[in-house]
């Protein structure tokens, strides 16, 4: 069985393994920590078995717009529901709090999670060149709640 609950300090370690293996991108543990303990930050982690599989973090931005930072699954459990579930609850979050949008940006080669987000009704509003620290761009996506 999964479910989905907010993130603890224990489990960070086991998000930053889920986080090496699945982005390009290298975040170091303070980012991770300090997500933690921001209080306006949606952090939370998908448990099957007792492990950690999958989290999503994100953060509420000025104007009534939540923000996707990071999402993955371990690539053992994916294509189970489990990113779905995780992007259900940071949405039903947002909505409690009164948001009105939710964005993200993805790297323009994921084309996988592009139509993992797109089947999920966001849509995509603009490519940002130099995003990534490769030089990647990212194509920037929105939701309306
Ligand atoms: C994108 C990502 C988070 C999706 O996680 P996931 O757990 O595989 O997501 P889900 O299982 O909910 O959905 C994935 C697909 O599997 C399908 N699926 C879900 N359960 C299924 C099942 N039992 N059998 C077959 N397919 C299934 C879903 O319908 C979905 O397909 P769709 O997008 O065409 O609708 C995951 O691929 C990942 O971690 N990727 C690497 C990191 C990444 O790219 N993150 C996003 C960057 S912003």
């Amino acid at each position: 069985m999964v479910f989905v609950r907010t993130v603890k300090i224990e489990d960070i370690k086991k998000v930053m393994k889920i986080a090496e293996i699945s982005l390009k991108e290298v975040y170091n543990e303070e980012l991770f920590l300090n997500l933690y303990s921001a209080w306006n930050t949606g952090f939370y982690v998908a448990v099957r078995d007792k492990a950690v599989v999958g989290f999503v973090c994100g953060t509420i931005m000025p104007g009534d717009q939540a923000r996707i930072l990071m999402l993955a699954v371990h690539p053992l459990h994916r294509r189970h529901g489990i990113g779905s579930s995780l992007v259900d609850v940071f949405i039903e979050r947002c909505v409690m709090n009164d948001m009105k949008f939710v964005v993200l940006e993805v790297r323009h080669t994921n084309q996988l999670a592009i139509n993992f987000y797109l089947n999920r009704n966001f849509r995509p509003v603009e490519t940002i060149d130099d995003f990534y620290t490769n030089g990647e761009s990212a194509l920037k996506m929105v939701k309306h709640l």
